[in-house]
């Protein structure tokens, strides 16, 4: 891989998943749309990668997500009754959900076959060029530039894809992509082996791929012959460890808190923390919250 990988102008969403872990809600709404304090997850993820530099955005959908492609379409009739009662903020708001010169397309996944199909479902659009592939249920926040962002950047410098990373208790390396890497500096390293979801015993570190990559085109040719994995279903991860194979992957362990908002958990504490960093919020939230706790018995008040 040479060294002139170009900065990555698009940047795929993969939303068609079922989103069984959020049933019954997500029987009508998709996880994606699911808020955290005002913003559906599918909006961070968008602002992440326009913050990076990409201005085509690839939403992989399936035919149940028209709530997706609703929201990223002009809203003529809002817009105009915003405007009308100068409601010059909220107007912003509701803009600013595409930024001009930011173009939305939707590819569909007629069956989800898994992740590594849904990302060979946005060729047509990608093309042969370096691409970023973002998953909303992975939230990532930091206060600094975005993970994707940083990740680019790593990509321009090492001229290879990157595939972000975050360490995690021995005891979940059977809910990740695990990777082992050469000369990891701390930072980042060069990955020499991919394996999807090891037992604690077998992984070959703790370091765990999350949903955030840049990748080179090359790894379409790869998804076309890459065989139904664990699941039954594509694997993204299969079609990487071909690629490592061939060309340069990092694994680049971003500076930011990622939460696994596809989980309970994880969606709870996201909402937490946002409400706690919120400009309007953060006090009365943090009182709400002292006040639940006391009342439940958890803590004295
Ligand atoms: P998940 O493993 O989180 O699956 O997919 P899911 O269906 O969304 O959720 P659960 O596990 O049933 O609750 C990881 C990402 O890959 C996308 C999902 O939309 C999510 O962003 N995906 C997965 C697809 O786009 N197509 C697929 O066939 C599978």
């Amino acid at each position: 891989m040479s060294r002139s990988f170009p900065r990555i102008r698009k940047a795929v969403f993969p939303v068609a998943g079922l989103g069984t872990r959020f049933l019954p809600a997500t029987k009508t709404v998709p996880k994606e749309m699911l808020p955290i304090v005002d913003r559906p997850l599918i909006q961070y993820a968008v602002d992440e990668a326009i913050a990076a530099g990409c201005d085509t955005l690839v939403f992989v959908t399936n035919r149940y997500k028209h709530a997706v492609a609703d929201y990223f379409d002009k809203a003529y009739e809002l817009e105009q009754k915003l405007e009308k009662s100068g409601k010059q903020e909220l107007l912003a708001l509701v803009r600013n959900v595409l930024p001009d010169g930011v173009r939305a397309v939707f590819v569909t996944q007629a069956e989800a076959l898994g992740l590594g199909h849904a990302v060979l479902c946005a060729r047509p659009v990608v093309g042969d060029e370096p691409f970023a592939v973002l998953l909303p249920d992975d939230l990532i926040w930091s206060r600094g530039d975005g993970a994707l962002t940083q990740m680019a950047d790593h990509a321009q410098a090492t001229g290879g894809s990157v595939v972000a990373v975050q360490d995690v208790p021995r005891e979940q390396t059977s809910s990740y992509g695990i990777v082992a890497t050469d000369g990891f500096d701390g930072q980042a390293g060069r990955i020499r082996k991919i394996v999807e979801k090891p037992r604690p015993e077998d992984a070959p570190s703790t370091l765990a791929v999350v949903g955030r990559y840049i990748l080179s085109p090359a790894i379409f040719d790869l998804l076309e012959t890459t065989p139904k994995g664990a699941g039954g279903e594509i694997q993204l991860t299969d079609a990487i460890a071909a690629l490592l194979q061939r060309e340069r992957v990092d694994a680049f362990r971003f500076h930011g808190t990622r939460f696994d908002c596809g989980t309970h958990l994880g969606l709870i504490e996201a909402t937490i923390r946002y409400a706690l960093d919120h400009e309007k919020l953060s006090e009365a939230a943090r009182g709400l919250m002292q006040r639940a706790l006391g009342e439940m018995g958890v803590v004295e008040t």
